[in-house]
């Protein structure tokens, strides 16, 4: 049996280089239209006050009462590994008086680990990795829709494009209390046939009933009260906006009235984007406004929007759509010694061709030349450049074009501009 410290805990991953590559070239691609949009980068700690989460994400909720990772530290202060960033968001806005520093709306976005007791299954991890993005200080609709087509620009910038944007309205404190007694009234008479958790959230949260995966509890919830029938005029106004300038971005919506998401922030406008390649876990992301939540904090009142994409699955969803990204960076040169006594030289030519900006590598192991050459194939080099006594006399070196096979000589002091410019043609002609 393996012994456990060589195993990782449940639910964890080891992200090896062939994948850390596509979450780099994910995340570049996401930085280069976050920067478009004005959205700045912003880190917070990976634990914070567990108080911090019961009360910004919600003491009825899934994640605070099973999937928080909750430890007394040797202080005996209660902390969780955060298990979202949108509560840390809103604390680190006036902790660090933002409001003072940045004008309004605050557009800010994160990338990093989050950590949820789940049970573990494709595309559900208890590590995982968001990218959110959190607007702080604007009640206007427009920003609602600025980050859904932020989301969706995203991922149209990683080639992706197949997926189902799905809208709802939350209501806000006027309007939900109404439509929660209404809720309450229909669920107390299918108590019995509910399971015992959904029994508990009729009267804690009745809306949490939302959350249970029991497909009977489903099926018993799927006539009960709809709350965009309860919205108040300030908030079918507000949606009805939100509509409109989606419509008018051409942006295909559909409306989800169950959409309520597992989060008890939320007010007015929720979305997910969902794929169809994903089976159960099947939100690439999801967010949405979040006006109470300062409040709830004990804060001025600020209102915010904003969303999370999971990247892990962003990335199996890639896959699954076939898009052709972040593969593994290959050589552009590899340098092959062919006389013993050349080792010196060549790697000093290694390291003057990446001073001047090519990607060059060698044989660390100084094997023979026919085994050299294996291993540049096998790094898929662009070109190897052989060093050896004959063209050392004739202070040139000998570079082959590792796809056509074609050879050629380059003269010794020439070589680092001539190689650019070879790789920057095949680059043209790819
Ligand atoms: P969330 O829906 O809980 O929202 O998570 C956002 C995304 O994170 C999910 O749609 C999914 O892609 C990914 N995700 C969640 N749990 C897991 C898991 N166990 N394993 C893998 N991926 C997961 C939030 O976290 C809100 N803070 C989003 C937000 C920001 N709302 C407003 N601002």
């Amino acid at each position: 049996m393996k012994k456990i410290y060589t195993l990782r805990p449940k639910g964890t991953r080891d992200i090896l280089p062939e994948e850390n590559v596509k979450r780099m070239y994910f995340f570049d691609k996401a930085r280069e239209v976050l920067e478009r949009y004005n959205y700045l980068p912003i880190t917070t700690p990976i634990f914070e006050h567990t108080e911090l989460f019961v009360r910004g994400v919600g003491e009825s909720t899934d994640i605070v009462q099973k999937e928080m990772y909750t430890f007394e530290d040797k202080g005996r202060r209660s902390l969780t590994l955060r298990p979202e960033g949108t509560a840390p968001i809103v604390r680190a806005f006036f902790e660090n008086n933002i409001s003072q520093k940045m004008p309004k709306p605050v557009k800010l976005y994160y990338y990093g680990s989050m950590y949820r007791f789940e049970r573990p299954q494709s595309g559900r991890y208890r590590e995982f990795w968001q990218l959110g993005v959190e607007v702080l200080g604007s009640p206007s609709s427009l920003v609602d829709v600025e980050v859904i087509h932020l989301f969706l620009q995203i991922l149209q910038n990683l080639t992706l494009y197949k997926y189902q944007l799905l809208i709802n309205s939350m209501g806000c404190e006027n309007c939900r209390p109404l439509y929660k007694e209404a809720l309450n009234e229909f669920l107390k008479k299918k108590r019995e046939k509910l399971c015992q958790a959904c029994g508990e959230r009729i009267d804690k949260n009745p809306l949490r009933v939302f959350d249970c995966k029991n497909p009977s509890c489903k099926e018993l919830i799927s006539s009960s009260p709809l709350i965009f029938k309860f919205l108040c005029s300030d908030c079918e106004a507000h949606f009805n906006q939100v509509k409109d300038f989606l419509n008018s971005l051409n942006i295909s919506f559909e409306f989800s009235p169950f959409l309520v998401r597992g989060l008890d922030y939320y007010r007015r406008t929720t979305f997910e984007v969902q794929s169809p390649f994903l089976g159960a876990q099947n939100a690439l992301g999801g967010g949405g406004r979040y006006d109470g939540l300062a409040e709830e904090l004990g804060g001025e009142s600020l209102p915010g929007v904003g969303f999370a994409m999971g990247v892990e699955r962003i990335l199996i969803h890639a896959e699954k759509e076939g898009a052709k990204w972040g593969d593994m960076p290959k050589p552009q040169v590899f340098i092959a010694v062919v006389d013993d006594n050349l080792w010196p030289k060549a790697f000093s030519l290694l390291c003057s061709l990446r001073k001047e900006g090519l990607f060059a590598e060698m044989d660390f192991l100084q094997r023979s030349l026919s085994r050299q050459l294996k291993l540049s194939h096998q790094l898929g080099a662009r070109f190897t450049l052989f060093v050896g006594s004959d063209e050392e006399k004739k202070g040139v070196y000998k570079i082959r074009d590792m796809k056509s096979g074609k050879e050629w000589e380059v003269q010794q002091k020439e070589v680092g501009l001539k190689l650019t410019l070879e790789v920057l043609s095949g680059e043209r002609e790819s």
